[in-house]
């Protein structure tokens, strides 16, 4: 069975990854996390619960971008790492750059001269579709329609770190592959993301924190579709970067209807200003992942009524979960 490592295992895709491999018994997984306060980690400690029962899963408490942190994973004879710990979000990274140099730039660097040193052969770095901007109505392309200098300090301290990866492990023969997710949404998903919040005030009849009039749009992708396309990822040799999301896009003003179809519910709305940088819309081209045979095929409905099944199986501890933050009024 094959050893993979997996950083930000506590945190929304990695958990769904683990999740996934331990229960097909396709893989032994150490999962690595700092447990970080990007948002509560109440959510966190509950997916980790989730995965500590099964004996193919490990879990360390590190920070990456700590050097000494490696020296509590040395030796472990890792296939593949996929690197999922980062510190997303666009409107905040501008209120404290230095975190997501760390959390971003620097700890994908380090882990660049981790997977050097133990001379593993597949490196899978996340990506975001954030580098892109805003598209327009047209598809995105990898290696081409990226934005020079890139859109935010997020965007960037992803950049950096992928950039950093490829000239460290440059001639090692490491395989680097760089799958790039859009919007992406499910069970166990982020409570600073709209599906989940939009789930979570109307069934519990609160406020719904609107930015805009609701009708940008986003190519939501499901959490199943993204970690088919990163098991498609594991069998090819193939480098470079791949784009991961939906290239059906939808406004969240449709979603928010979808959403109330489904409690029986009619949601009340606060708007709010455009929050600061948010895009109108990105599209991915997908042709490099359709080559591998891979294409999104989760309708938006069903994505999102699957996500509600789950909201409500675990009402009772969303009870506890913070969906609103400090920058938030
Ligand atoms: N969710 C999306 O829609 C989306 C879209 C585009 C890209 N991505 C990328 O996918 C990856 C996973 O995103 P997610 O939505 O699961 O985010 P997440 O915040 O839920 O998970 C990331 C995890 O990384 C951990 N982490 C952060 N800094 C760390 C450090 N220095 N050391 C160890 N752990 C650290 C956090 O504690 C968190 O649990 C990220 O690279 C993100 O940039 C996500």
């Amino acid at each position: 069975m094959k050893k993979i490592l997996i950083t930000g295992s506590a945190g929304f895709i990695g958990y769904n990854l683990a999740k996934n491999l331990i229960q097909n018994k396709e893989a032994k997984v150490l999962g690595v996390d700092s447990l970080n306060n990007a948002y509560d980690n109440n959510l966190k400690k509950l997916r980790l619960k989730d995965l500590d029962s099964s004996e193919n899963f490990r879990f360390k408490n590190l920070d990456l971008s700590n050097q000494d942190s490696y020296k509590e994973i040395e030796g472990e004879k890792i296939d593949i790492v996929v690197h999922l710990a980062a510190r997303a979000g666009v409107r905040q990274s501008f209120r404290d750059p230095k975190k997501y140099i760390l959390d971003n730039t620097v700890s994908t660097a380090n882990l660049a001269e981790y997977v050097k040193k133990e001379e593993i052969k597949k490196f899978l770095i996340a990506s975001t579709s954030s580098v892109y901007g805003d598209s327009g109505e047209s598809a995105m392309k990898e290696n081409h329609d990226e934005k020079y200098p890139p859109p935010s300090v997020y965007a960037t301290s992803k950049i950096s770190g992928e950039l950093m990866a490829k000239t460290i492990l440059d001639g090692t023969g490491t395989c680097i592959q760089i799958p790039r997710f859009f919007t992406v949404y499910g069970p166990f998903g982020r409570p600073d993301m709209s599906i989940l919040r939009f789930i979570h005030w109307i069934y519990s009849d609160t406020e719904i924190l609107l930015y805009g009039d609701g009708h940008q749009k986003r190519s939501f992708t499901y959490i199943d579709d993204v970690i088919k396309g990163l098991k498609t990822l594991f069998l090819t040799e193939e480098s470079g970067i791949f784009n991961i999301g939906s290239d059906k896009t939808v406004s969240l003003n449709k979603v928010i209807s979808i959403i109330e179809s489904e409690l029986n519910k009619k949601s009340k709305i606060d708007y709010q200003p455009r929050a600061f940088k948010d895009v109108d819309v990105v599209i991915p081209n997908l042709d490099r992942m359709n080559q591998l045979n891979w294409k999104p095929t989760t309708s938006i409905e069903i994505g999102v009524s699957e996500t509600i099944k789950w909201y409500l199986k675990y009402v009772n501890e969303m009870k506890d979960i913070k969906f609103k933050f400090e920058y938030e009024k």
